[in-house]
């Protein structure tokens, strides 16, 4: 279908499946195991209520905010997703330059298709992009990527602490399997990475199954950039990222992909913030959620938890996979136009005007 019949943000998944190919639509769309945490991500939105108020005049409203001291025009970033090129020909560099026509903050991953200097190219000079980091069991190799990226003007960087070792995400094997059925046996393979069992199997040699809390101390003194803990999925680890004094977290289950039955990150931030508020340390750090947000809705349910700001994947993906860049712009006005009128309905005219008042949350499991 032509862009002016998408609606919304599950039309472009609807035509990547569609249209986009075997491989690159297995490895983007997959989640672990039986997809029960990848369903429930997009469900826990499904059990939180508005409790909008009325008769508030919101002719001008303004959702624009701050996250890690850089200026956004929308409460939601792209976060780092691996493998652009199986979407796109230009990869990562789409979301870029979408990221900078509309004010939207780039998570650059390590794993991307195009190489973190084309990515950082690509940007607007003013235009504020994060590192989002793989560690490498080699840590030379990972000093010189984070000092690379500070170099480059890195504005946060967001270690990944979920991955020690990948999650099995049998539709991206399967694929796998098939294309080489198919195609003639990868005689490259030097045995060093395994890549009989799809894309997400092939990257996993690279990450280190050794980290720990402790080298956060030595990730302090190797950068200046904000540290952001990518992937914390409980309150005891929350507090104990506080007591380390990184400067963010981002609670995800990696959108259902490394451990089935984890909890989504929406849930986890209604458990968080009232134990933070409590204890007054909710200056202390910025908590952002990612994991099945597709409506400016769920972004603003997020918001009035307590969250600075929401992380989206795949639906940039496979808005970038099917129109390239006017898809993810597309994608980027649909959210905007969404937040504009939710708010509008809400009665609210800031985003800081939001809090656990404006919602019903006794739907969530916890309760
Ligand atoms: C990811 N994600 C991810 N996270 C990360 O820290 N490093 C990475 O390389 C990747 N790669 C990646 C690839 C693909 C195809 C997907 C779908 C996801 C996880 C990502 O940052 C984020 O946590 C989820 O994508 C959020 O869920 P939604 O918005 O995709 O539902």
């Amino acid at each position: 279908p032509p862009l002016h019949q998408i609606y919304n943000l599950m039309d472009f998944e609807y035509v990547a499946r569609h249209t986009m190919e075997a491989n690159g639509w297995a490895y983007y769309s997959s989640g672990c195991d039986d997809e029960i945490t990848l369903r429930e991500n997009h469900y826990a939105y499904q059990r939180i209520y508005f409790i909008p108020r009325i008769l508030v005049n919101v002719t001008n409203v303004d959702f624009t905010t701050t996250m890690l001291g850089c200026k956004s025009s929308v409460p939601f970033y792209v976060t780092a997703t691996a493998l652009g090129k199986l979407g796109h020909q230009d990869g990562e560099k789409v979301l870029t330059r979408s990221c900078g026509s509309h004010g939207v903050i780039q998570m650059i991953p390590t794993l991307a298709s195009c190489s973190f200097d084309e990515i950082v190219d690509a940007a607007l000079p003013d235009q504020d992009q994060w590192f989002q980091l793989y560690v490498n069991s080699n840590r030379k190799v990972t000093e010189k990527l984070v000092r690379h990226a500070e170099a480059r003007g890195m504005k946060g960087l967001f270690i990944t602490v979920d991955a020690p070792q990948l999650g099995r995400r049998e539709k991206d094997m399967r694929s796998k399997y098939l294309a080489d059925a198919a195609e003639v046996q990868d005689e490259e393979n030097d045995g060093e990475i395994d890549r009989s069992q799809g894309a997400a199997r092939a990257i996993s040699s690279f990450i280190d199954t050794g980290l720990c809390w402790e080298d956060l101390k030595w990730f302090r003194s190797i950068t200046n950039m904000p540290i952001v803990l990518k992937g914390v999925l409980s309150t005891e680890d929350a507090l104990k990222a506080i007591s380390c004094g990184v400067q963010g977290i981002v609670l995800s289950n990696h959108g259902g992909r490394q451990l089935e039955f984890s909890r989504s990150g929406i849930e986890i931030l209604a458990d968080l913030m009232p134990i933070l508020h409590k204890r007054g340390l909710t200056d202390k750090i910025e908590v952002f959620v990612d994991g099945g947000v597709r409506r400016a809705t769920d972004i603003l349910k997020a918001i009035a938890l307590g969250a600075k700001g929401v992380g989206i994947g795949r639906p940039f993906l496979y808005a970038m996979s099917t129109y390239g860049d006017n898809g993810v712009k597309k994608a980027f006005q649909i959210l905007k136009d969404e937040l504009l009128m939710n708010m509008r309905l809400l009665g609210v005219t800031s985003l800081d005007q939001l809090n656990e008042d404006y919602v019903d949350t006794r739907g969530l499991l916890n309760r």
